[in-house]
């Protein structure tokens, strides 16, 4: 399966430099400043193209292998990444379902270790099912009859909705509270061999990122889920993703 539908459909084939920005780029590098043009990243959606590739890899891998189960995205806000997913469900595995989580109000009102971060404020990433319906019609991408797509506070829908079985997770819910109700019930039902992406996962041992802003480290999901893991088989890596950083753990 190619992966050239990201950047066409999610409109990130524009960080190619143009004629215009490499002309300016020479003349830059004639000078003491350290600097070039970069086009931007991207124009609509959360993350760039480098997580959106990592996802690609990760949960195509996860089809192609046959890895029993459903594939779920806890946390799809407007659908960007959701497309990813079920057009490689569509296209590789259309025997699994696809399930989609969100609130589409935003972040919770943070409370507890959320509060002392101070990185989310209540509704921040508001969005609606409307946007998210709607990005799968831009880019003319059939979405099942059944499309399981799961509207509420995940202290609701998780686990009560999850599905029993699950062959790939992006879990990208960016607070502590949340990656801590919704990563035992995934685990739990994750196949031998299964993939949970990180959305974010920032471990400055790893790859240090002291310039990049707070939403991109959200500090709370590495937290919980270094808490989840003490003394279990796995252990979650990291993967770059130019200022953001993912993470992933495989199944044992
Ligand atoms: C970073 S965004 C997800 C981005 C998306 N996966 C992508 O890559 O385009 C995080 C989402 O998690 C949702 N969220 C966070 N905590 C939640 C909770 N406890 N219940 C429901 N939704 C939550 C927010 O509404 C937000 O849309």
């Amino acid at each position: 399966m190619d992966d050239a539908f990201i950047a066409q459909w999610l409109d990130k084939d524009h960080r190619m430099p143009l004629p215009w920005h490499r002309a300016i780029n020479k003349l830059l590098r004639y000078t003491r400043l350290n600097v070039q043009l970069v086009p931007r990243s991207f124009r609509w959606g959360m993350a760039n193209v480098e997580a959106r590739m990592n996802l690609f890899h990760l949960a195509s891998q996860c089809a192609e292998l046959g890895i029993p189960g459903d594939i779920v995205e806890i946390g799809c806000n407007d659908g960007e990444s959701s497309i990813i997913l079920q057009h490689i469900a569509n296209t590789l595995a259309p025997d699994k379902q696809t399930h989609f989580y969100d609130s589409f109000q935003g972040a919770p009102a943070p409370k507890g270790l959320d509060e002392d971060l101070k990185v989310y404020q209540k509704g921040d990433m508001a969005t609606s099912l409307f946007t998210f319906y709607d990005h799968f019609r831009r880019v003319n991408l059939p979405l099942p009859a059944d499309t399981n797509v799961h509207q509420g506070w995940f202290e609701d829908t998780i686990p009560d909705d999850l599905p029993d079985q699950i062959s790939f997770a992006l879990l990208d819910g960016d607070l502590y509270s949340s990656t801590k109700h919704v990563l035992p019930h995934l685990y739990s039902r994750m196949s031998r061999g299964a993939i949970c992406m990180f959305g974010v996962y920032y471990d400055e041992t790893v790859l240090s990122r002291p310039h990049t802003i707070l939403q991109y480290r959200s500090p709370g999901v590495k937290m919980a889920t270094d808490e989840f893991f003490s003394g279990k088989a796995e252990k979650v890596s990291v993967l770059y993703a130019g200022e953001y950083t993912n993470g992933y753990f495989r199944k044992k």
